[in-house]
Order: structure tokens, then C-alpha cells, then sequence
């Protein structure tokens, strides 16, 4: 017999790609799910769920969402890199709503980070949970802010909250560097999972990405909530090594594509952190 939570679960971002997984995943193990999207759900809701519409910059909205929840999988908000003004309503407010949420419910909240809070880190560079914040645009700047919205949470309010840096979390990798941070939807699907129903996690960030053997992370605290990708992109390898973009700024860093965006120096600087 699967376990179930004892408390409803609330999760944000219910209508995309990844909301839509763990809807799925979860719903068939009897998960009672509150699920919410300013997007309306694609396809019906599963049995034992509800679906409410709901935009996460309004706190009265998810202060009443969340009423009884134990546990909020915050996967809503932007998703993309996009202009500073279009960030900081889902991204900035609506975290400190879910925040706010989870103090009042004495809930847990796990947060769908990503790498992008540290992506102009170099792809040589192998990196500890620990690492500094590096983000590579206004989307990883929130995602940055989310994880330390997470520890004031903690340390003022006793919020538990996992944040998941995640990778490349699609089908499956399309490219030389997901070789390195693919993320399959079944161990994220685990991992929300053992996050739910550790017994207690404390604040930790996990790096969310399958065993993939080119990783550019290793130390996180995934052994507290007892989680281990059982997915490779190794695989992949074959057809993938060598398909990249030609591109030094982009192939030098972690976050890709994402370090471009609007990028304006004549040249990365030389060197490790902050040089030149
Ligand atoms: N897919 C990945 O590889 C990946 C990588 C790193 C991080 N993440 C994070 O995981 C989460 C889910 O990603 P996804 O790929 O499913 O993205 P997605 O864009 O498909 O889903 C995000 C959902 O948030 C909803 N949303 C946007 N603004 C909202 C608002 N103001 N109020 C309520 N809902 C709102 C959207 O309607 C959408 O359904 C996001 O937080 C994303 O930043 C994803």
C-alpha cells in the first residue's frame, strides 16, 4: 500500500508541464490534491482532487487555498527568463504568499528552484549545495531570492521548505549540456513524494537532476528526505555529445542559453568568481 499524506497538499502551477506530472504521479497514489493555476487545468481533474483558479499575487486567495494543507509543492509562477516588471508579481509576492501560507498552516513548502539561481557558475566548476548564488537573469534572480526566502522562513518562523535547484526537467534531453542537468518527470515525481512524507527536512536545497554522470552537482542533504534519482542521461550520450551551441558564453556557463539573454560584456571574465 502507497502512504498518503495525513493533510491535503496544495499544488501551485497545476496546469504546466511540470504541475501536470505530479498531478498525475500523486493523484494515482490517493494523494488528496488541492491543485491551483491562473491557467485553467487542461483536461479533468482527477478523483479525490480539486482544481481552483486562482492568481498567486493575491494572498487572500492562497491564505484560503492553503487552509489545512500540510504540505504546498510550489511549482506556479514564471517559468522563463522575462522582464524584471513581468517577474516580481508571481515570483516575488506570490513566494511570500505561499510563505505567509505555510506559517499560518504550520505547513511544509517545497519550492521548485533551478539552476538558473546559480547558472553563471563555470560548467567546470563542480558545485555543493552550499555554492554561492549566481543567477543568470531576472528568473534565476527570484529563484535566488525564493531559496533565501526559504531560510528566513526557517530561522524566524520554523518553515520547513526544500528547494529543488532543479535542472532540465522535460521528456528527455535535447542537448550536450542536459547530458548534465536532466531532471526525468518520475524522479522529480519521487522527489516531491519523499519530500512530502520525510518526517521532518528541515531547510535544504537538493539539486534536482537524475544520476547523470556528467553532472556539474554533487553534496546536497537528499538522504534526509531518503530520495535517490534512479534515471540516467547517460543514455543519451550517443546521440547527444557535440550537439551544442557554438556559443563560448553560453557553453562556458551552467545555465546555458538563459547567460545570454541580453547579455552586453565584450567577453566572460577571465578566470574564477568576480575576476577581472
Ligand atoms: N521545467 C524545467 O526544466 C524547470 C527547470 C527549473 C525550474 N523549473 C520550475 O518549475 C516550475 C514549473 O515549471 P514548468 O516547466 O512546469 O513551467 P510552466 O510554465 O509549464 O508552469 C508554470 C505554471 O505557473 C502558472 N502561473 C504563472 N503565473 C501565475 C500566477 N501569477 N498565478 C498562478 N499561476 C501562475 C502558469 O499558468 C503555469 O501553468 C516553475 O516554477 C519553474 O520555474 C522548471
Amino acid at each position: 500500500m502507497t502512504e498518503t499524506p495525513q493533510k491535503p497538499v496544495l499544488l501551485t502551477g497545476a496546469s504546466g508541464n511540470l504541475g501536470r506530472q505530479l498531478t498525475t504521479y500523486l493523484a494515482a497514489r490517493g494523494w488528496n490534491l488541492r491543485l491551483t493555476d491562473i491557467a485553467p487545468f487542461p483536461g479533468t481533474v482527477p478523483a479525490g482532487c480539486t482544481f481552483t483558479r486562482a492568481d498567486l499575487s493575491n494572498g487572500v486567495d492562497i491564505l484560503r487555498l492553503a487552509e489545512g494543507c500540510g504540505m504546498i509543492l510550489h511549482f506556479g509562477g514564471v517559468s522563463v527568463e522575462r522582464p524584471f516588471d513581468e517577474v516580481i508579481g508571481p515570483n516575488i509576492r506570490g513566494l511570500y504568499h505561499i510563505y505567509e501560507a505555510a506559517r499560518r498552516e504550520g505547513a511544509r513548502v517545497l519550492f521548485a528552484s533551478s539552476n538558473h539561481a546559480i547558472g553563471f557558475h563555470e560548467r567546470a566548476e563542480p558545485l555543493n549545495d552550499d555554492c554561492q548564488l549566481l543567477p543568470d537573469g531576472y528568473y534565476g534572480l527570484s529563484k535566488a531570492y525564493g531559496e533565501l526566502m526559504g531560510r528566513m522562513y526557517w530561522f524566524k518562523h520554523g518553515v520547513e521548505s526544500v528547494s529543488v535547484r532543479i535542472g532540465s526537467c522535460f521528456p528527455e534531453p535535447t542537448e550536450e549540456r542536459m547530458l548534465s542537468t536532466w531532471l526525468s518527470y518520475a524522479d522529480l515525481c519521487r522527489l516531491c513524494e519523499r519530500a512530502t512524507l520525510a518526517d521532518s527536512t528541515g531547510c535544504i536545497v537538493l539539486w534536482g537532476a537524475s544520476a547523470n554522470a556528467r553532472t556539474f552537482w554533487r553534496g546536497d542533504a537528499r538522504e534526509k528526505i531518503g530520495w535517490l534519482p534512479q534515471d540516467s542521461a547517460d543514455i543519451y550520450a550517443g546521440q547527444l555529445l557535440g550537439k551544442t551551441s557554438g556559443d563560448p558564453v553560453i557553453e562556458l556557463y551552467q545555465g546555458g542559453g538563459y547567460t545570454r539573454i541580453e547579455y552586453s560584456r565584450a567577453a566572460p571574465p577571465p578566470g574564477r568568481l568576480f575576476a577581472g
